[in-house]
């Protein structure tokens, strides 16, 4: 089985969202059974990388995806030297709210397709409204230290979990 070229927008009719497993319970559950009915609810959207060929029930594999959101956060989670410079009202993000590969496909390249593609969308969406940077809630340190490989940088602690930040200031030398 091999993964196509274009990610596109969750579809339960067309992608297999049952046989997806990551090897990470909490996003097995999310896109099977909670990310359509979060983009009905207007609240996220989710992306897969379906594959180039049809499963025997005639849907295509989930590869990996991708899901984001807008959000905010409050100018003093952030290092002192960048805060200065905002406003004491809460500030616009995308937020990455999760994102995975299949585990056929884990070690491949995929994890960072997948990434630099979220990038990407979030990219072209801050043309249209603009965020300070995209923030993601790491559920375990593995994920942690795959995002900070790419250059995110420790925010705070938010809910438990490890929030990381990068700008998109930063964002943009990735894709002018
Ligand atoms: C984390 C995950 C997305 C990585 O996907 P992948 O396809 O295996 O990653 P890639 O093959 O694209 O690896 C890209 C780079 O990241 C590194 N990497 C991959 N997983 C890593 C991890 N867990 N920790 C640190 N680095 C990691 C690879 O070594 C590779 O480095 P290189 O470019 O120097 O060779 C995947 O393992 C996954 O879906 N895990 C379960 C869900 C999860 O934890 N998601 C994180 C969001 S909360």
């Amino acid at each position: 089985m091999s993964w196509s070229k274009t990610f596109e927008e969750l579809d339960a009719a067309r992608h297999d969202r049952e046989s997806f497993d990551c090897g990470a319970s909490e996003l097995n559950v999310f896109i099977q059974t909670q990310a359509a009915k979060h983009m009905q609810a207007g609240i996220s959207r989710t992306m897969v990388l379906p594959s180039k060929e049809r499963l025997s029930n005639q849907k295509y594999l989930i590869c990996s995806f991708y899901s984001v959101a807008p959000s905010s956060i409050c100018r003093e989670t952030l290092p002192a030297q960048l805060s200065k410079k905002l406003p004491h009202y809460p500030i616009p993000v995308f937020l990455l709210a999760q994102l995975a590969v299949h585990k056929a496909f884990h070690g491949s390249g995929l994890g960072k397709v997948t990434l630099v593609k979220a990038l990407e969308f979030l990219w072209g969406v801050n043309a249209h409204m603009r965020a300070y940077a995209i923030v993601v809630d790491c559920l375990t340190d593995s994920a942690q230290m795959f995002y900070q490989k790419f250059g995110f940088e420790i925010l705070c602690e938010h809910n438990g979990r490890t929030r990381l930040f990068i700008s998109m200031k930063t964002v943009e030398q990735l894709f002018i």
